[in-house]
């Protein structure tokens, strides 16, 4: 999604705003461009396509201290020069770089015509530079103000003028921003992978907050003016990890990361010797919690799959009826949220557009609020009324892979939380956790084993239909299997529950199609096994993920990828691994963006 940096401090702005698009580059965009202030002019200059394009046309000899930087992801509006921003007034006086949408851009875009405004573009952004110009006399922050109060939509934005020079002005309505502060200098950023090589202390400007930023001074209103004492908070995250680190993608080193991650994820919740799950994130709420009649899990894309793995626990381990949902259906179908309906959303980013109108949604029907989220001080993190973090580290690839596997994780750790304050034994919670505490360890070991999914990945690179099966814990798993493969390598794929294949999907099995099959141990291996061999039957190739130790399997199917064995609710946290190996590797080999596939974004802000 679009991308925001800023910069106002005694350093040239230029090189700082083109590291800082740089980093933002992972969000996905096809646009990007920068704004300059100084007391003559604003210079804007923008490019559709990659920054490199942007930086063979600008003039490296520039010298501001202040400026802006965006990289846009199209959504009014083609991904071409004109549409990209800044966006400057008719007298180029002011620039404005715009996350989100403004809703009434068409009337508004009416009105300013009718007063002699010419628009250069089809965007929303436009409007509100030529807006902010219509109301300027000499005081930039109070035309902003003015401005926002005529627009309806969300935004995230940061706003400069030549008569202004060393000031941004930004604002922020459902689409994030942070301000960077430095020794005589501040940033600004929509994500702080922007803006982490100058500095991690940061404040977090909330939704209906402006901000006066220069070199030495930081001033934060409401937009009716009234000021807002903020701390400067530490980001955890450093530079290395947001790094490539020798790997070639950061997918790759997202995958690899994933026993460290989860072993942060873990750290300090499991007690092993009292045999229980400490959540500081969840102690003042669980009370209400333990009394929950029903919880809903929402999220997007893998993070949905994940909320479904989350389903299952909840259900066996707390007894409590759960259901999952995806943030763009709860929004808009009136849902039922009763008395002891508690929502938990599930999200790495935070900003997912979709699942914070489903947990806006739900809060405001009285539900108890709960997040599930990575990224800390995200508008998730901040609005919900209590919830766990990830702890994985920031997740760069677009491909979700450690997030996935920290967002089951923490639900695990959740649903032994609810379950051993209700039905759960001692010693079935101490079974689950020490299962639960050897994870990392044997994702390890699935990943000395990650050739073995790289030469799946080679053989059947060319095949374009592929299908994914599971069932149980394993489902959820095998949607997600078929999601990271589709959303990289462009193979079309699709996740089933393995008994629904033959209620039509099976008609789709011709010769050597690659069918995934995840056949671990457990109480529903014999059903799965008559699942592969109804798959052999029609000619498909079947790729097991099965349990060490299955020999038997190997003489049923075409390969098998091999898991440590586990507890089954915990089977997910392993048998995800492998697929996200083999979807990895097919990408690669056939020449695909991995890091940034077409016509995704990382972070999806918009609907
Ligand atoms: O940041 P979120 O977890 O809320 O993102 C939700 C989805 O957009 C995301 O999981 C998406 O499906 C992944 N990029 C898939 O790998």
């Amino acid at each position: 999604m679009c991308g925001i940096i800023g910069y106002v401090g005694h350093r040239t702005a230029l090189p700082i705003l083109i590291e800082g698009l740089r980093r933002l580059e992972y969000r996905g965009y096809d646009s990007a461009g920068v704004a300059l202030a100084s007391p003559n002019d604003v210079t804007v200059t923008k490019s559709a396509g990659r920054i490199s394009a942007l930086e063979q046309i600008i003039d490296v000899e520039s010298t501001q201290t202040t400026g802006l930087g965006h990289t846009r992801w199209a959504t009014h509006g083609a991904p071409n020069d004109v549409n990209a921003h800044p966006h400057a007034d008719s007298s180029g006086r002011i620039a404005v770089i715009h996350n989100g949408i403004i809703e009434n851009d068409r009337a508004l875009r009416t009105y300013l015509e009718q007063h002699g405004v010419t628009f250069t573009s089809d965007t929303d952004s436009e409007v509100l530079a030529q807006l902010i110009a219509q109301l300027y006399d000499g005081n930039l922050e109070k035309a902003v103000r003015q401005a926002l109060h005529e627009v309806s939509g969300t935004y995230g934005i940061a706003v400069v003028c030549a008569d202004e020079p060393g000031v941004i002005i930004a604002a922020r309505q459902g689409s994030p921003l942070i301000i960077g502060v430095g020794k005589d200098e501040h940033l600004l950023a929509s994500d702080a992978a922007a803006i982490l090589a100058h500095t991690s202390q940061v404040v977090y400007l909330g939704d209906g907050e402006m901000a006066r930023i220069t070199p030495n001074e930081l001033r934060i209103t409401t937009l009716e003016a009234v000021p807002v004492a903020k701390e400067v908070e530490e980001i955890e995250w450093s530079l290395e990890q947001i790094e490539l680190a020798g790997y070639d993608h950061f997918m790759l080193k997202e995958i690899f990361e994933q026993p460290a991650a989860l072993e942060n994820c873990l750290r300090g919740r499991i007690d092993l010797r009292e045999g229980t799950v400490h959540l500081g994130g969840l102690v003042d709420c669980a009370r209400e919690l333990v009394r929950a009649k029903r919880i809903i899990l929402t999220g997007c894309g893998t993070a949905w799959h994940a909320a479904l793995v989350g389903e299952y626990l909840f259900e066996e381990l707390a007894r409590i009826p759960t259901e999952t949902e995806y943030g763009s259906e709860f929004r808009y179908r009136n849902p039922i949220v009763n008395e002891g309906t508690v929502v938990i959303a599930v999200s790495q980013s935070g900003e997912t557009t979709d699942t914070i109108a489903a947990f806006n949604e739900a809060k405001q029907r009285g539900a108890l609020t709960l997040g599930v989220v990575n990224v800390v001080g995200s508008s998730l993190a901040r609005g919900t009324d209590a919830g766990v973090y990830l702890h994985v580290g920031p997740e760069i690839g677009v491909a979700s892979t450690k997030a996935f596997t920290g967002q089951v994780a923490v639900l695990a750790l959740i649903a032994c939380f609810l379950g051993r304050r209700k039905h759960m034994s001692p010693t079935a919670a101490m079974q689950f956790i020490t299962a639960l505490s050897q994870i990392p360890t044997q994702v390890a070991r699935v990943l000395e084993r990650a050739d073995d999914a790289r030469k799946v990945a080679e053989k059947y690179q060319q095949r374009e239909n592929w299908l994914y099966l599971g069932r149980g814990y394993n489902y959820p798993v095998a949607l997600e299997g078929a999601l990271k493969l589709k959303e990289i390598s462009y193979i079309h794929s699709e996740g089933l529950p393995a008994a629904e294949m033959k209620h039509g999907p099976i008609a789709l099995i011709t010769e050597g199609m690659p069918v995934v099959v995840i056949a671990t141990a457990g109480s529903q291996y014999e059903k799965i096994i008559n699942n592969i061999s109804e798959v052999r039957t029609r000619g498909g190739s079947v790729i097991a993920i099965a349990t060490e130790g299955d020999r038997e399997i190997a003489k049923m199917v075409d390969h098998v990828l091999y898991v440590p064995d586990t507890l089954e609710p915990l089977q997910p946290l392993l048998t995800a691994i492998p697929l996200q190996l083999i979807a990895y590797h097919a990408a690669v080999i056939r020449g695909c963006n991995v890091d940034k596939p077409r016509n995704l974004a990382k972070s999806v802000t918009v609907e």
